[in-house]
């Protein structure tokens, strides 16, 4: 058991989620923040893609079709795989389903030019230790997104986690420190080189110094 799975990742992100997110890309394409960390990824010919906590895979399938020669997602929900799979073949690419907590092995695939994480960090209580294993695997750019560190948020975290408690699931929702989470990729050696807070999402971007 990974160490998303040991927190509920497994029930919360279901067949449902999967279903819905999954139809979501196909009738719609890529949501704002996802679009965001496309755009900010720049893939190049040729780069090798990674998607962490890809979920069925959209963003994935917009970065091999930007010009990535091989595609990775990384899942520790194995409910997702056959989603991810029609997603790549709806999109015409070729992509690869991993199942791992990169956390846990950060091996588990190999580095790539450009790494994204669209909405993960805050999934898991290892969110600084996440970014921390994503920049590893960064040879070029990485980008991510995170709830903004405001106070309403983390309050309504704290509401949302105490409904999950009375609801007995094991899933929780965490707002980390902006600073833990920059401060994870900079101590791998990547440079911030965009940050764009949203409403609710900040959209950060680091390059290889
Ligand atoms: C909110 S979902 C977002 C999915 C997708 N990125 C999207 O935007 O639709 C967060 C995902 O991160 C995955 N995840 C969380 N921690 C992970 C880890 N340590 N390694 C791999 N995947 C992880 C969860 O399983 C979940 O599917």
């Amino acid at each position: 058991m990974g160490c998303c799975s040991g927190y509920g990742c497994d029930e919360f992100f279901g067949e449902r989620f999967a279903r819905r997110t999954s139809r979501r890309y196909r009738e719609k394409g890529l949501e704002k923040t996802a679009t965001r960390l496309r755009d900010l990824l720049a893939v190049r010919r040729g780069d090798a893609a990674l998607e962490i906590g890809g979920g069925v895979g959209g963003l994935l399938a917009e970065l091999v079709k930007a010009g990535a020669e091989s595609g990775r997602l990384v899942e520790v929900v194995s409910g997702y795989e056959p989603f991810a799979r029609a997603v790549f073949r709806h999109a015409g690419v070729e992509a690869e389903f991993v199942l791992a907590d990169i956390v846990a092995d950060p091996t588990a695939v190999e580095p790539a030019e450009v790494v994204a994480l669209n909405k993960v960090v805050c999934c898991t209580p290892d969110g600084p230790q996440l970014v921390g294993a994503a920049a590893g695997l960064t040879l070029r750019r990485l980008a991510f997104s995170f709830p903004r560190e405001r106070r309403s948020f983390a309050l309504a975290a704290r509401l949302q986690n105490l409904l999950f408690r009375l609801l007995r699931r094991r899933f929780r929702v965490f707002v980390h420190s902006r600073a833990a989470l920059v401060g994870a990729a900079e101590g791998q050696g990547l440079r911030l080189v965009h940050e764009r807070p949203g409403p609710f999402w900040v959209v950060v971007g680091f390059e290889r110094a």
